[in-house]
């Protein structure tokens, strides 16, 4: 369990360094990741590398002790390079180049930036790959961020159109499965589909899906290029990205799968202020953030890092971007510090190690100050530094596995039916329902090992398969699926025998109908309120919305959050776990032997009744103030 910062040597003067790297050490900090748009530095012109303030920097921060992470620019592409070859930038929606002047502005599918992609990213590795103090790389940064994984470029439409034919092989079969017979949509020859943006009205729904199913698979290609050269210079050394909070546009399991560790971005209060909470929410939970918003992407990443997750950089303080930008509580920076080593992160990086007194970003707080004064959250990194010398525990899997799904997410966003129904907020009420009731939970991708877990459910995979279906029958494990689940084939159609196609037999039941109901509106159910969504269950009443087939259960609703939490009580019980109904704002997490909890409540709350009366404290005690943090044993 580590602690790091994210760090800009070409932002300050040299004769700073060596005090920062000084200050980074005294404040508790072992990791530096820095690099990742430094490209107009390293190359200031076509060929032409400076490496000395880089070679500089690194060795600077090396022998002061700290590891690097070093990231590869390409987030950043330099003017010169734009200018040269402007085929590399995306397009917009409408066909509109996106032009040069801030980051990300690059074409996924740019055969040109995939050549000097590959060509900067080869000419840092073979310099820096061996150096004892880089310890770790980073890919781009945050694939995706600004709307960019998908371009409607001529380029992209000729890659989707060699993607579709590799997938399909003969037109006729990509007519049948998206049924273009429908308003006269059929195809000659794959030369003559195009990119489905810019249509009259909605496009066809299985083309909207193939190419989100294309432009996850170019975000996949550009960073295995990455990894593959990565590895080939940097003997041993972990290969990471820094994935998005809320952020679901490409397959992070695919891209998990190159990298030795999953990294993330960790900014609870902004997502909080530009999320769908309700005002009230949003209130209460200000400078805190939502109770499952980080625990949440900590046990999303850890299973697309399959176990290993770093959180890449941690809010410190006010960020640039939200509508509204509050300061954390006080305790908050600590509290989300260690509420990520409890989900098992092996290090928590802040971003950023100074202020930036210019550009975008000269509003975003840092650790310190632009006048190079400590900023609030480096006492509270002193602090976690200095307590986590008492604490090792190793951590262990869950009982309780959410399965989460790309693809599915998709497929739901793009016919939503209800306006609101929003897949990922689906599935994070249904995260928050079990965190709400004490429970551990692995975020995992359907074809995962499912062997071991105790409670398994699934807020929803429309394109549930038989293997699936099979082997969830053939666990012994308590399962909910929920509403919309089976309800589609992999090529967006409704199933023969209807929903929930594969997964009829499981579950035991059949969908007629389903319907959408408008905000505001809460219909009365079994065993709890209605809102947005319900379907018709043959032969069911129609208020009844919990299904049971043995152990198999189907959810045909969107349950309001306290029913929802009932459900998974009942379901936890039956599956022999201890569900705990938690004061509102606590969480609570295992790490091997200890239990951590954290108060995100704004006003104290007891451990009475959640830990042990004789528990002996390793941090905190058995009343949490707000952004309280406790830790005690228990056995495993
Ligand atoms: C992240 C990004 C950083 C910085 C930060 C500000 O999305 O990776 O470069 O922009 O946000 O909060």
């Amino acid at each position: 369990m580590r602690l790091g910062v994210c760090y800009y040597p070409e932002h300050w003067p040299e004769d700073w360094w060596a005090d920062d790297a000084r200050r980074m050490r005294e404040m508790g900090l072992s990791r530096v990741r820095i690099g990742e748009f430094a490209w107009s530095r390293i190359e200031p012109d076509p060929g032409r590398f400076d490496w000395g303030w880089l070679d500089r920097a690194i060795d600077t921060l090396h022998s002061a002790g700290l590891g690097i992470i070093l990231g590869t620019p390409t987030a950043t592409p330099p003017k010169w390079l734009i200018d040269r070859h402007p085929d590399i930038l995306p397009c917009d929606a409408h066909g509109r180049p996106r032009r040069f002047g801030s980051r990300r502005h690059y074409d996924f599918s740019s055969a040109t930036y995939r050549r000097e992609a590959a060509r900067i990213v080869e000419a840092v590795v073979a310099r820096y790959g061996l150096h004892p103090g880089v310890i770790a790389w980073q890919t781009d940064n945050e694939y995706g961020c600004h709307d960019t994984v998908e371009s409607f470029s001529p380029e992209a439409a000729a890659a989707f159109r060699r993607w579709l034919a590799a997938k399909y092989g003969e037109v006729a079969r990509l007519n049948a499965a998206w049924g273009t017979v429908f308003w006269s949509q059929e195809y000659r020859s794959f030369d003559e589909v195009d990119p489905p943006n810019a249509t009259v009205t909605e496009a066809n729904p299985a083309h909207r899906l193939d190419w989100r199913r294309f432009a996850s698979d170019e975000v996949v290609a550009f960073n295995r290029m990455q990894a593959d050269i990565i590895r080939a210079h940097a003997l041993g050394r972990d290969v990471m990205h820094n994935f998005m909070g809320n952020f679901t546009a490409f397959d992070h399991h695919a891209v998990g799968r190159d990298l030795d560790v999953a990294g993330w971005d960790s900014y609870p209060l902004g997502f909080l202020d530009q999320g769908w909470d309700d005002a009230a929410t949003k209130a209460r939970y200000l400078r805190q953030g939502h109770p499952d918003f980080a625990g949440f992407h900590h046990d999303l990443y850890r299973g697309a890092g399959r176990g290993r997750m770093w959180v890449v950089e941690q809010q410190p303080g006010p960020v640039n971007w939200a509508p509204w930008n509050p300061a954390p509580l006080p305790g908050m920076v600590r509290l989300w510090t260690w509420e990520a080593f409890a989900h098992g992160a092996e290090l928590v990086s802040y971003f950023r190690w100074r202020q930036a007194p210019f550009a975008q970003e000269q509003m975003h707080a840092g650790l310190t100050r632009p006048d190079r004064v400590d900023d609030v959250a480096a006492g509270e990194v002193r602090q976690v530094a200095a307590e986590l010398r008492g604490i090792t525990p190793t951590p262990a899997p869950a009982k309780v596995a959410l399965l989460f799904d790309y693809a599915s997410i998709w497929l739901l966003d793009i016919q939503r039916q209800g306006r609101d129904f929003d897949p990922l907020r689906l599935a994070f009420e249904w995260y928050g329902a079990l965190r709400g009731l004490g429970l551990d939970v692995d975020i995992l991708p359907p074809d995962a090992d499912l062997s071991g877990y105790r409670l398994i459910v699934a807020p929803s995979v429309p394109m549930a398969d038989a293997d699936l279906a099979g082997r969830l029958a053939a666990s012994d494990a308590v399962v909910l699926m929920g509403p919309r689940s089976g309800s589609k084939t992999a090529d967006y159609r409704i199933p023969d025998t209807l929903p929930p196609g594969p997964l009829g037999a499981l579950l035991g039941v059949k969908v007629t109908r389903v319907e959408s109901l408008r905000p505001g509106i809460v219909e009365p159910g079994e065993p709890g309120p209605v809102l947005r969504w319900r379907e018709h269950v043959e032969g069911a009443p129609p208020e009844r919305t919990l299904h049971a087939n043995g152990r198999a259960h189907y959810l045909s609703a969107w349950l309001a959050p306290d029913a929802l939490r009932k459900v998974m009580q009942g379901l936890a019980e039956t599956a022999g776990l201890d569900p705990v109904e938690l004061p509102e704002g606590l969480r609570l997490r295992r790490l091997g032997d200890v239990r951590f909890a954290f108060n995100y409540a704004p006003e104290a709350v007891s451990l009475a009744g959640v830990a042990p009366p004789d528990a002996a404290y390793l941090l905190g005690g058995a009343t949490l103030d707000p952004a309280g943090v406790a830790a005690w044993r228990e056995a495993p």
